[in-house]
């Protein structure tokens, strides 16, 4: 236990990764005070609180965007995992004022409230998203490392999947993305996650309040809200399949991303709370490996035991990113993160939760919200 931190405020405690934020901090001892407005979208529209919920956590049913109902918490606090935030990439793109106001102005609540008020705080930790990056790294045979811009409708028409060199316009080959990358986010949400992540190292380097940005990558694992058709592909795949239907793949399937359980994420905010020489940075926290989506899919049938196939729907939804998976490097430096838990076993964590849920907890709203994205002309 880092000197003088022994009380914690988790914003979005009863959200997925939060919870899971929570559990670790109360083993190793900490009081924790969490403060979520349990989104209906996440939490259902009775609004119930979750039961894996830690009992031992003080829940306040609050919500970031009032400002009084952080300076309260934050008063009795000496540190801060801020995870509150709206999820959905797409649904952003068409609810601008709402992810706004949850992730920019949320965060910028918090900031107010460390500025202008007393407090206690030593330590600030911000869930940020490699979703800031938009397309990952790629190197060129000819002008080496290289950041090219999303790929265009019209080449993504053509079924032209794979990336070009923004210099010469040969193909380009992925690689590891690092925290170089230059910045680009293409949806409302992104946007707002590098807001997120930039004012609150921005205020932590002015004011001297030690302050860690993490750039999660794709979290997968229990309590990931099946129902929720907005968020993570592994999620959307598992209601799809549960259902009995076959799980959809966009373009050919052959998109590179770096799936992370979730207790690894917990893992390493627990490790920017305890680290000494990491303040005032953003760190990737990923696996540093990658899969591609269609064996993504066919990796969770089979672990479903199932025999529906995948449909490779050559469709595309405009903004998709190609390739992006992790450069952990400075993270095994300055936090000492090393990831342990490999994607088959994280996905049998899963499925073993997943089994335990009833019915009405795994509802496949996959088409409905697909709709929704090609009536706003987003999916071609
Ligand atoms: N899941 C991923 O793959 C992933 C990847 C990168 C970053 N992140 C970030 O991690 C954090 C947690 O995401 P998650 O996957 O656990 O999502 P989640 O939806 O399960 O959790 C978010 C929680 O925040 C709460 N919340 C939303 N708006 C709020 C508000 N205005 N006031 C108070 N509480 C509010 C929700 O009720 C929910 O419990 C978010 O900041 C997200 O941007 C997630
Ligand atoms: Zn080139």
């Amino acid at each position: 236990m880092p000197l003088g931190i022994e009380n914690i405020l988790v914003t979005g405690g009863a959200g997925f990764i939060g919870s899971y934020i929570v559990d670790l901090l109360i083993e190793k001892g900490y009081n924790v005070i969490i403060i979520d407005n349990l989104e209906p979208q996440v939490h259902g529209n009775e609004q119930t609180l979750p039961d894996y919920l830690n009992p031992a956590a003080k829940f306040r049913k609050k919500d970031v965007r009032v400002q009084e109902d952080l300076a309260e918490a934050i008063a009795e606090v000496d540190a801060i995992f801020h995870q509150a935030a709206a999820v959905g990439v797409g649904q952003s793109m068409y609810q601008v004022s709402k992810y706004t106001h949850s992730n920019t102005l949320g965060t910028a609540n918090l900031l107010d409230v460390l500025v202008n008020k007393e407090h206690n705080i030593k330590k600030l930790i911000v869930a940020s998203s490699m979703s800031i990056y938009g397309e990952g790294r790629y190197i060129c045979e000819d002008c080496g490392s290289v950041s090219p811009d999303l790929r265009s409708t019209e080449q993504m028409k053509k079924k032209e999947w794979e990336l070009r060199c923004p210099k010469c316009n040969k193909l380009v080959k992925p690689a590891p993305t690092d925290e170089e990358k230059p910045l680009n986010p293409t949806s409302i949400y992104a946007m707002s996650k590098r807001h997120q992540e930039e004012m609150c190292l921005l205020i932590g380097k002015t004011y001297g309040i030690p302050t860690i940005a993490l750039r999660y990558f794709n979290v997968y694992g229990p309590r990931q809200a099946l129902s929720n058709p907005y968020t993570g592909v592994v999620a959307i795949f598992s209601s799809r399949i549960l259902n009995g239907n076959q799980p959809i793949v966009y373009e050919d399937g052959n998109m590179k991303r770096d799936f992370i359980h979730v207790k690894e994420i917990a893992r390493a905010n627990l490790l920017a709370l305890t680290s000494n020489n990491a303040d005032y940075r953003a760190y990737n926290i990923g696996t540093g490996t990658y899969v591609t989506i269609k064996d993504l899919a066919k990796l969770i049938l089979e672990i479903y035991n199932s025999n529906i196939s995948p449909v490779i729907s050559d469709k595309f939804r405009i903004g998709d990113v190609r390739h992006c998976y992790a450069d952990i490097s400075l993270a095994k430096k300055y936090l000492e993160f090393t990831p342990k838990i490999k994607l088959t076993e994280g996905l049998r964590s899963l499925l073993q939760w997943v089994s335990g849920l009833d019915k009405g907890q795994i509802v496949d709203k996959f088409d409905t919200a697909d709709e929704e994205l090609k009536k706003k002309g987003l999916t071609v």
